[in-house]
This record gives structure tokens, sequence and C-alpha cells, in this order.
């Protein structure tokens, strides 16, 4: 499959795509919290995409049924939004993807849901988070997907967790899933990847508490841990730059999420 580098306007599209999705997440956030259910944050979402003249990614992407992918606590990806709660302790990823002018944004991070979350919990949240970052310090010409991969596996491994296989990022651009596969442990494969100027692609770690193996559930989309342990994944969409990255969906006050003992 052939990776389409982007020009300056379709960079200027996958910004504007890039930061509705950040603000998605951010009008989201004050609305996890026990009690509600994911149901509803798609509801929010879904609204809150089509009053912004753009279409939710996800609904009917291959039949997925939502506008959003919520995964709970042991839920790697594909969560699928249902009248079930948020309770008191929990940990939710929230993985938005927008069309806005025909390109895409596609971003997600995870959530502490009240103040009963345990620290084991926050502590893979953390570490997850980290992972994204430190494989977002790996994108400049000159270094390889292999770069990207190989910073976020030693990490986890580091902390004592895994990183799942059988899920990776992605190129994105006018298509949701485009060239190349990014994936997240250190592939001989992701050697002959190039970064290029004008590669637009996501990176989105899923970082398990336990082993890496997943589980795809009866209803085809929800994602799971073989052995029932936590799993936590933030993503961001960014192109290579010149000199390095431009990262689409940074939220409003970001700051770059990286471990402090380096
Ligand atoms: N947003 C997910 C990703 O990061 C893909 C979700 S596909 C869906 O690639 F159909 F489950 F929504
Ligand atoms: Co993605
Ligand atoms: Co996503």
């Amino acid at each position: 499959m052939n990776i389409i580098l982007k020009n300056e306007a379709d960079l200027a599209g996958m910004r504007v795509a890039g930061r509705l999705a950040a603000q998605v997440l951010e009008m989201l956030a004050e609305h996890v919290r026990p009690g509600v259910t994911t149901e509803h944050l798609d509801q929010l979402a879904h609204q809150f995409i089509l009053e912004h003249d753009a279409i939710p990614a996800p609904l009917n992407y291959h039949g997925y049924p939502k506008s959003i992918c919520t995964s709970v606590n042991h839920q790697v990806c594909h969560g699928i939004p249902s009248a079930k709660k948020l309770k008191n302790g929990d940990i939710v990823n929230i993985d938005v993807t927008v069309i806005k002018a025909g390109y895409h944004g596609d971003t997600s991070m995870m959530f502490c849901v009240g103040d009963k979350t345990p620290p084991y919990a926050r502590r893979l949240c953390n570490v997850a988070r980290e992972c994204l970052w430190l494989g977002i310090e790996q994108v400049k010409p000159g270094n390889t997907l292999y770069d990207v991969a190989l910073a976020i596996e030693k990490h986890a491994h580091k902390h004592g967790y895994s990183v799942v296989e059988e899920y990776c990022g992605h190129g994105i651009g006018k298509e949701f899933h485009e060239a190349p596969q990014v994936l997240h442990y250190a592939d001989p494969s992701l050697r002959s990847i190039q970064l290029v100027p004008g590669m637009t692609f996501t990176i989105e770690p899923m970082i398990n508490q336990g082993r890496k193996e997943t589980r795809l559930l009866g209803d085809n989309w929800t994602v799971i841990t073989k052995d029932r342990k936590l799993s936590a994944q933030w993503e961001h969409t960014l192109a290579v730059t010149e000199d390095g990255y431009e990262i689409f969906t940074l939220r409003t006050d970001e700051q770059p999420f990286l471990p402090h003992t380096r």
C-alpha cells in the first residue's frame, strides 16, 4: 500500500479536522463522571460534531453502530457506547474521529471516573500517555517507524506492562485508515518505513497491565484483554515536518507528557 504524502492544502485541512476532534474531547471531559452512560457521551459527541459541520467517522464505518468508541477498564479499544453507567473508579478511553471538509482527525484519551480510581490504574494511564509522547518525540525525517515503536515498547516494558500487537496506528487523511500501519512494538519490518515530510499518521499505543493478548467480544467490535486486566490508550494525529512533527489533535493547554527521569 502506498503512503499518500500531503501538500499544504491537505495539511491545512488536517489542522481543522484535528482541532475539531480535540474539541470534542474537551467538551466531553466535563460530562465524564460516575452515573453517566457511555451512550449519553456518544449522543453529546454526535450532536457536537454535526453542529460543527462535520461527520463522526466511526458511525457506520464497516457497520460500527455509534459515533465514538468508549473502552472501559479491561476493554482495549472499539468499545461500543451503551446504556451501562460509568462507575466511580473506572478508567475509560474515549476515541473520537471526525471528518471535516473531507479530512479526518483521530484522537483518544483516558479519563479516570470520579475520585476512586486506584493508584495502579492511574499509573497505567500515565505510563500509556508517556508512551504516546515518547513515540511522538521520535517523529522526524531521518528516523523510521521503528524508532517510534521502540521508544514506546521500551517504556511500557520498563514499567512491567505489555504492548498490544493486533491493533495499531495508521496513516490518515482523506481516508480514515491509510498506509502505513503504525505498529507500537519494535517489529523489524518498521525499519524500512522512513519518516518523510508530508506523511500524516496516528500514534495510539494500547498498553496492558498484564499480558499483551486480546480477545474480540461477540459484538464483533469490543476488544478486551484476554487476562481481563486493565488496558489504557492515548492517540494523536500528526504530520512529519521538515524538522520534526506537527500534532493536529492537541487539546487547549495540552503539554508534552514525558517521564521525568530521562
Ligand atoms: N478511532 C479508531 C482508531 O483510532 C478506529 C475506530 S473504528 C470504529 O483507529 F469503527 F470502531 F469506530
Ligand atoms: Co486511529
Ligand atoms: Co482513534
